[in-house]
């Protein structure tokens, strides 16, 4: 498929309709070039997760077939473990997850990038309704499975290195998701499949140089193919998000209340939101964490 111009996402007459039709409406598959960055290529990930590793707060998660999640983010043990699992990454049963990468200054160039570009697919629908773009970068052993759940953000999953399978599924169908079903994952973490609607989750294949849209509370689930897999996420938050607003309604809920679900009154909402903010802004001052978010405008 021709370039318009030089630049990460293909953008001809095809994917401007798309994208701007179907932009957290309905997820779509998009061509990109990120897989060409040498910043993408393993040798330079594989960098970056031993730089990352050697942080004292965890920037993201590291799940492995002998599980060493008793060994703390930071400590010689955890880059030791990480370095192995590169190491013998078809076998180690990895699933890596490097948070905010763009607070690394050569990969927030490229965060700046990829926002540009997609504002300008989506006709501004960006700039206008979300907020706070994060690059996360996601590796995996072969024949890895992310299990079925939800995120609050709209997704532009970027695959990068080997093949996967995305299952997607509707989260307007009530079926699969209700108000309740996402109350309890904001507020318990439990988001589950009903077995009886597996098969309506529409299959996504990747493969490097190919991407897949994720609506905000669009369900999902992944396999990876026969190698090693690395994604990355480009995700923003909606200004007005949903999530804050469940997860407070699920407290008060709790209670024996009976909360208003979002959109119903937005002075409510803006009320939850800033209670769920606080609460966030607390807990990383008693953590010394600092703030990931790049401006979007
Ligand atoms: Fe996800």
């Amino acid at each position: 498929m021709p370039l318009a111009r030089a630049g990460y996402f293909v953008q001809d007459a095809s994917a401007h309709t798309r994208f701007k039709q179907q932009f957290n409406t309905k997820p779509f598959l998009f061509h990109h070039q990120l897989h060409l960055h040498e910043l993408f290529g393993i040798p330079a990930i594989k960098k970056l997760a031993a730089r990352l590793a050697k942080e004292k707060s965890p920037r993201g998660f590291l799940k492995l077939l002998n599980d060493p999640r008793r060994v703390q983010w930071g400590s010689p043990d955890f880059e030791k473990a990480m370095a192995e699992a590169f190491d013998n990454i078809d076998s180690s049963g990895m699933r890596l997850k490097l948070s905010y990468i763009h607070l690394e200054p050569e990969y927030g160039g490229i965060l700046q990038q990829c926002c540009r570009e997609l504002d300008e697919l989506t006709s501004g629908e960006l700039t206008r309704n979300f907020q706070n773009p994060l690059a996360t970068l996601f590796i995996s052993s072969p024949h890895e499975v992310t299990p079925y759940h939800v995120d609050s953000e709209a997704n532009f999953l970027c695959q990068l290195y080997g093949e996967k399978v995305v299952y997607l599924f509707d989260g307007k169908d009530p079926d699969l998701v209700t108000n309740r079903d996402l109350e309890q994952y904001w507020g318990a973490g439990h988001i589950s499949l009903n077995e009886k609607f597996r098969s309506r989750g529409v299959p996504f294949p990747l493969r490097p140089g190919l991407g897949v849209h994720h609506p905000v509370h669009f369900p999902h689930l992944v396999h990876n193919g026969r190698l090693p897999s690395v994604s990355l996420a480009v995700a923003f938050t909606p200004v007005l998000e949903p999530s804050d607003v469940f997860q407070i309604n699920y407290h008060l809920r709790r209670l024996g209340l009976r909360p208003k679900p979002p959109g119903e009154s937005q002075r409510v909402d803006a009320a939850k939101r800033a209670s769920a903010r606080l609460v966030r802004s607390v807990k990383k001052v008693v953590r010394g964490q600092r703030g990931p978010h790049l401006k979007l405008r």
